[in-house]
């Protein structure tokens, strides 16, 4: 569980909610807590996701996976404890009951079947059965925008913000979330070993159902900046407050990790 938590990942899921919390409430403490459960199931989903059943790679966060460094019951059983261990820190966290209850419910609904996990399962469908931009659409909003979103919302929660800050950031998450994985896709096309700490050019390898794949390179990095435009707009109400949100915006499409 630590080889792979504490290996150097961007943070971007804990990052998000500290800086949705102080957009909203001035500080970022009050999501600790929840940043930490978020990078948990982020984690846990990546040990799973590099086992031989699913993507079968070898390296993550510049290190051998999990199963390679120790064995595939190992990495099942410490990706299965992570994911409980995110919920026991939100519970036992300093929110208020009320708190506890919403960032877990945002929580438990993006990481299962009606996201991350879901999405996973028809993404690996894809690989055999392909599908129309529409089926694309729903595996990077399921796979990955899901956990993102849930990012941005469980910085509401833990801000104690109105459902006017729950509309602003969810659709800030939704934009950033499926811009997120086409820029993963560009990255596994375009980008290096070196600076992703993965593998590249796998994608295209098994086949995947990807952005670059489906509708070309350019097309793809056009699809990813409209989605950062109207995670710009959705913070318009937020002002200065809101600065470093929109600067994570575009370090997701313009970054090389
Ligand atoms: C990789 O996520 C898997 C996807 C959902 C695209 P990240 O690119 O955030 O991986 P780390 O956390 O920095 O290792
Ligand atoms: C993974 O998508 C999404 C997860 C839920 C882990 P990818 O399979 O494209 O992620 P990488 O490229 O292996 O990091
Ligand atoms: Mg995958
Ligand atoms: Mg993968
Ligand atoms: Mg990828």
């Amino acid at each position: 569980m630590q080889y792979s938590l504490l290996a150097p990942g961007k943070r971007l899921r804990p990052v998000l909610s500290l800086l949705t919390c102080e957009a909203i409430l001035g500080e970022y403490r009050p999501a600790m807590d929840c940043g930490a459960a978020l990078e948990m199931i982020h984690c846990y989903s990546l040990i799973h996701d590099d086992l031989p059943a699913m993507d079968d790679d070898d390296l993550r966060r510049g290190r051998p996976t999990c199963h390679i460094q120790f064995d595939e019951a190992t990495a099942i059983l410490a990706g299965d404890a992570l994911q409980a261990y995110a919920f026991q820190v939100v519970l036992e966290s300093d929110l208020t009951p009320e708190q506890k209850v919403g960032a877990c419910q945002i929580l438990a609904v993006a990481a299962g079947a009606e996201g991350m996990v879901g999405g996973q399962v028809d993404d690996l469908l894809a690989e055999t059965q392909g599908g129309d931009a529409e089926f694309l659409m729903a595996i990077h909003r399921r796979k990955t925008g899901a956990m993102i979103r849930a990012s941005a919302l469980m910085g509401v929660e833990a801000a104690g913000g109105s459902d006017s800050d729950r509309h602003a950031f969810r659709k800030y998450g939704d934009s950033i979330g499926i811009a997120f994985q086409i820029a993963d896709d560009l990255l596994d096309v375009e980008g290096s070993c070196e600076n992703t700490g993965k593998r590249t050019g796998k994608d295209q390898s098994r086949g995947k159902l990807t952005y670059p794949s489906f509708w070309g390179v350019e097309e793809s990095r056009r699809k990813a900046e409209c989605y950062i435009e109207e995670a710009l707009e959705s913070l318009q109400g937020y002002g200065e407050a809101a600065l470093p949100l929109r600067q994570l915006a575009r370090y997701i499409i313009e970054r090389s990790q």
